[in-house]
């Protein structure tokens, strides 16, 4: 089955405080957003990778594109927030298509997720990677506890997420005109009033957010160099 992915590498990477955009730093000898496109590349599935770039980093991804052979590459510009940057990665694609989006600071996820993922955005429209949060969560408001929700009924998501182009492109339009501004691209479909399914993702693919998470990405080209 075939499909495209956005990877919105936009950001400023802030929280991770490396005094640049996170998606260049290097693991394992190459830069983080290289790891994550690989995925793609190498994926037979995959026609085409749309990469967000802000303004500034334009030519520097385009020549990381070159250099690291990574063919299905398009570079597009981002915008302040992910949103903005999904949104104008999306409106690059024209061929009604399966599209996923994935954070560019994700360079772990399994190849099985991502195809169980774009077989069942063909039958449902809209679905993302999720897996079972394994601590208690609380509400809390000024640092009191307000109740414990239900653990069996939470989940942690992640991407990638995988839509019908129409369907996404349809949310994203919509709440751009009402300003309604989404942590993930999911909600913006929740929103709408239209079902989101899950696929089961695996806790290995992490999101590199601060600089802890460094140590575990070391850990899993570890395990993985010893498989
Ligand atoms: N992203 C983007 N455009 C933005 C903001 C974020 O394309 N305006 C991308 C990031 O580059 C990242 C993904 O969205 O790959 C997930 O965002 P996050 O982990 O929050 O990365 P940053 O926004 O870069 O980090 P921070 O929030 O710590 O500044
Ligand atoms: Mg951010």
């Amino acid at each position: 089955m075939e499909y495209r992915v956005v990877i919105p590498a936009a950001g400023q990477g802030k929280r991770m405080k490396a005094g640049k955009n996170k998606q260049f730093l290097e693991l394992n000898g190459q830069p983080l957003i290289v790891h994550t496109i690989r995925l793609f590349q190498e994926d037979s599935w995959c026609d085409q990778v749309v990469l967000v770039a802000n303004r500034e980093e334009l030519e520097i991804m385009n020549e990381l594109a070159k250099k690291h052979s990574l063919s299905k590459v398009t570079v597009v510009e981002g915008g302040e927030e992910r949103q903005h940057s999904v949104r104008n990665g999306l409106s690059s694609i024209l061929a009604d298509s399966i599209v996923l989006v994935h954070d560019g600071a994700r360079p772990f996820v399994p190849r099985d997720v991502i195809h169980a993922l774009v077989q069942k955005a063909a039958e449902m429209g809209a679905v993302t990677a999720a897996v079972p949060v394994k601590e208690t969560i609380k509400r809390v408001l000024s640092k009191r506890v307000v109740n414990t929700l239900k653990r069996e009924e939470l989940w942690t998501i992640q991407t990638p997420q995988a839509f019908q182009l129409s369907l996404i492109k349809e949310a994203h339009e919509k709440a751009q005109a009402a300003a309604m501004l989404g942590t993930d691209d999911a909600s913006l479909v929740e929103w709408l009033g239209h079902e989101v399914a899950i696929v089961e993702g695996d806790y290995q693919n992490i999101k590199l957010t601060t600089p802890e998470d460094l140590l575990f990405a070391e850990a899993i080209f570890k395990e993985r160099e010893m498989r």
